[in-house]
């Protein structure tokens, strides 16, 4: 879901509102919706649609619609179908509240019996028990509409909720409030804006003050009142964000995955940059080493993508920095903490920093007061803000819903800390990791292989199913691998770790089954190319990726050799073409594949 919202004294609100939402499209929605207030007598307008931002801008363009003041949303339905009476935003039964919402309220259906029984709904959603809730404590008690908001939200217990609301008598303000969900506000001149996230405002302000859990604010073209949870005045000072507004663009690319897949050896030229002087000497601080150094057991927790990096970045804590590493999946770990060893030390990796998930995990260690580390590549997010530590991502903004510079730059700066922790480096890193960047270079220029394997093998609608073996780190890499052409291609994809094949999951190769080996690794390579023969003679269609000097005659693609731990950071990238090509050839919209968001902020 995105929010954004502006009220201003000289621009029209409608355009700046829709260039944000389109901003906001990346990261994942079903529908879309705009409230402008009426400010001189053109009457107040509410245009909402499911779909593409592109038709909410037609028919907002066919209303005429004008103010200075409004508030905007994209939806990824929760409660409730994708349908324009579910998308935000909601208003109250007497039209005069009008409320957008990312998150859940998870007590809505009691409130609603509570406290709404005599209010006819026009929709399903959570979003719509809250401003009939204002609604109904403004007018039955009597209390300002600031009042009655924060009477409603006192009733929401420790729900998601990032709220944006309009009075329509007061056209130039909007009400903020905020829990769990991310929300920010922009400063400017003579006006300001709202916003979930800082990419759908950059055209307007780089300096944003960050809203923290529980608080409240007043906003107006050129005043913000912001209030804690105890509703006394907090003064916070905006911070700058320097980002160039044009790397949210696509430029000459068809799709940002592609352009993000571009991106990568320059992101880990940008690590080396930062995280290495000029002799190779490792750039962090003494503070973060000293409590890995100090810890029994890492603790890496992470969703989807960035699990897998965490998956193949424990492999280097292990093996180079001998620091016994386990890896979890954050909404497992949030409700069934495993036994913790005695001086647990946590990694955080999360592209957003906005994973509601994690966050639930950051939570509760933090509450048992163990520190913790984020690598993240939104700066100043939430999961930055709270562990103990954090460092940047510097994969600069990653717009496709599929994650893949984010990948690279979690691996390359896992094994950058790895390597600081390492009591003997054998290898020179930074030498390695420029070795790699050109590696990935080759790669990416070599579209036309992948674009022809994906054509031959995973386009055709005969294929429904396809798998990633490998051994070893290899076996993560499977996993992104099949995770990459599964979000995309919705081709039913799986990885595994290639010896586990023989032990069920052969059953489900039929005649033509794409095999994809992922053969990087000199201890096991044969081993895999003899699980990846056990497919073939059961009628598998096979491809390797394999490094060069583990390569043989008929192989599908040779991979410059590195270290094999860094192996992940060449091989996940023809991994990332072959998913791009097959979703294109499928006729699909690659960076916004069906069902998934970006960011995903609820539980
Ligand atoms: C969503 C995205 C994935 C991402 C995952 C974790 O599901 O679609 O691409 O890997 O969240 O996100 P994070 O921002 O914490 O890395």
């Amino acid at each position: 879901c995105g929010i954004v919202g502006y009220t201003g004294t000289q621009k029209e609100s409608a355009p700046i509102l829709l260039k944000g939402l389109e901003k906001l499209e990346y990261r994942g929605y079903d529908s879309a919706g705009v409230f402008i207030p009426n400010q001189d007598s053109t009457g107040d307008e509410l245009v909402r649609q499911k779909g593409r931002v592109a038709d909410l801008e037609a028919l907002v363009a066919e209303k005429n619609v004008n103010g200075k003041a409004g508030i905007a949303h994209t939806r990824w339905a929760t409660h409730g179908e994708p349908a324009v009476k579910n998308s935000h935003p909601q208003y109250s039964e007497d039209e005069k509240f009008y409320l957008v919402h990312n998150g859940v309220i998870e007590n809505f259906m009691e409130l609603k019996k509570q406290y709404l029984s005599d209010v006819t709904f026009q929709s399903d959603t959570d979003t719509e028990v809250a401003v009939q809730l204002i609604s109904k404590f403004a007018r039955e008690d009597n209390l300002s509409t600031f009042d009655a908001f924060k009477k409603a939200i006192s009733l929401f217990g420790d729900s998601a909720y990032g709220f944006l609301l309009m009075d329509q008598a007061e056209p130039e303000r909007m009400y903020v409030a905020k829990r769990k969900s991310p929300l920010l506000i922009g400063v400017g001149a003579d006006f300001n804006v709202v916003t979930s996230d800082a990419v759908a405002m950059l055209d307007e302000t780089h300096d944003f003050i960050e809203l923290l859990d529980g608080e409240v604010a007043i906003i107006d073209p050129k005043a913000i009142q912001l209030f804690n949870e105890q509703g006394d005045r907090v003064e916070r000072e905006p911070f700058h964000l320097d980002i160039d507004a044009s790397e949210t663009d696509k430029g000459i690319y068809p799709y940002y995955m592609l352009k993000e897949v571009d991106e990568q050896p320059v992101v880990m030229h940008r690590l080396m940059e930062r995280y290495f002087d000029e002799q190779g000497n490792v750039l962090i601080g003494k503070a973060i080493l000293d409590e890995i150094n100090a810890a029994d057991r890492v603790y890496i927790i992470a969703a989807g993508t960035s699990y897998h990096a965490g998956l193949a970045g424990a492999r280097l804590f292990e093996q180079w920095a001998n620091k016994p590493t386990s890896v979890y999946i954050s909404s497992e770990f949030a409700y069934e903490q495993p036994l913790l060893s005695e001086k647990p030390f946590f990694i955080f990796l999360s592209q957003s920093g906005e994973t509601a998930d994690s966050r639930e995990v950051l939570q509760n260690i933090n509450e048992a007061g163990y520190h913790s580390l984020t690598l993240t590549n939104v700066e100043k997010s939430t999961l930055w803000r709270e562990a103990t530590y954090a460092l940047p991502l510097l994969a600069g903004p990653e717009i496709a819903v599929a994650s893949t510079k984010a990948y690279v730059a979690q691996v390359t700066l896992e094994s950058i800390l790895a390597y600081a922790l390492a009591d003997n480096q054998d290898l020179n890193l930074m030498e390695e990791l420029s070795n790699i960047a050109v590696a990935i270079q080759a790669i990416v220029d070599d579209k036309e292989t992948f674009k022809n394997v994906a054509d031959a093998m995973l386009v055709p609608a005969s294929t429904h199913s396809a798998f990633y073996i490998g051994r070893g780190v290899d076996s993560t890499v499977a996993l992104e691998a099949a995770l990459k052409l599964k979000e995309i291609s919705y081709v039913q994809a799986e990885g595994f770790a290639a010896g586990e094949l023989k032990h069920g999951t052969l059953a489900l190769i039929e005649e033509g089954t794409p095999v994809m080996a992922l053969i990087t690794q000199p201890k096991t390579a044969g081993l895999v190319r003899g699980n990846l023969s056990e497919t073939t003679a059961r009628g598998a269609h096979p491809y390797t990726i394999v490094s060069k000097s583990l390569a043989k005659e008929g192989d599908g693609y040779i991979l410059p050799d590195v270290d094999p731990l860094l192996a992940p950071l060449v091989e996940v990238i023809p991994t990332q073409l072959l998913a791009y090509y097959t979703s294109l050839g499928r006729g699909l919209d690659v960076d916004r594949p069906r069902n998934l968001a970006k960011s995903v902020t609820v539980q």
